[in-house]
């Protein structure tokens, strides 16, 4: 695990931010290197590499595939030990902490994104759809929050994310990550819910991460560039996450990871299949 460097940590002001608008756009905490070995990763990992041995949940991204949809996979981590070393890392766990207020980050999981460049004449393929990670995830704790990880300089043209502020204080709504048509959502919003639409780009450079909580609607547009806009994300979650049977998403991955274990209604997600980034907790205790 890296060390934590405290100078990129979040201020006072920085969660206060966070918990009002449900977004904090954080710095820079890769080095160039690192960003290299990470695009490395994500071509072998695509090109069903895996130098673990073990696969991707749900196997690896298919040549064949729409070329021009976002590709989505999940568990990244699982078969590529530079990805490995990007969800263990010290310092985004301690940021994580800080922002959740709690003593330990440990891994939901993670998802490798690449978004590719379809041009200035780009349609709908490569948008993702409003919608607020809750509504996959009820099978836990509603106080998970993302950390997303740029590989790219990410921008409105090539299609980086965007929040919609505050949203996190709606409660859960019902979204979908791959729907295209972006103004169905929003007017749903306005109309039957009667909430202010605005949105918030999360702009940021390659190496740079921005955080979200888990209720916060957020989506993409198109990439209107000609070079792919490549992401991690690190869904993340704090100390007491703990397995919620019944709910509509107990078919969800960690739902099954956790049932193959034994695990029951109020265990927390952990041990070796939710690794942690940052803990208070004496190693005795872990
Ligand atoms: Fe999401």
């Amino acid at each position: 695990m890296s060390l934590i460097d405290e100078s990129l940590l979040p201020t006072d002001d920085d969660v206060a931010f966070y918990e009002e608008h449900g977004y904090w756009i954080g710095p820079k905490v890769l080095d160039d290197a690192f960003l290299d070995r990470l695009r490395l990763a994500m071509y072998q990992v695509y090109a069903a590499e895996f130098e673990t041995g073990k696969e991707p949940w749900g196997g690896p991204w298919v040549l064949g595939d729409n070329r021009l949809a976002v590709r989505k996979m999940d568990q990244a981590h699982w078969a590529n030990n530079t990805f490995r070393e990007l969800v263990t890392h010290a310092t985004i766990g301690a940021i994580a902490a800080r922002l959740a207020r709690t003593p330990e980050v440990r891994l939901w999981h993670d998802q490798l994104l690449y978004k590719p460049g379809q041009g200035p004449n780009a349609k709908a393929g490569g948008n993702v759809g409003w919608h607020q990670d809750r509504n996959y995830w009820q099978c836990t704790t509603d106080n998970l929050l993302t950390a997303w990880v740029a590989f790219d300089d990410v921008t409105v043209q090539n299609g980086c994310m965007l929040a919609v502020p505050g949203s996190h204080k709606w409660g859960l709504i019902e979204g979908n990550f791959f729907e295209q048509d972006l103004e169905a959502f929003k007017t749903k919003i306005v109309r039957e819910l009667g909430h202010e639409w605005k949105t918030v780009p999360l702009e940021i450079p390659a190496g740079a991460l921005s955080f979200h909580h888990c209720l916060t609607i957020h989506g993409s547009g198109p990439n209107f560039t000609h070079k792919p806009r490549r992401s991690l994300v690190l869904h993340l979650m704090p100390d007491d996450a703990h397995y919620v049977a019944g709910t509509p998403n107990d078919n969800h991955m960690n739902a099954i990871l956790m049932r193959e274990r034994g695990g029951r209604d109020g265990d927390r997600f952990a041990g070796d299949l939710w690794p942690v980034l940052y803990s208070e907790r004496t190693p005795a205790a872990v």
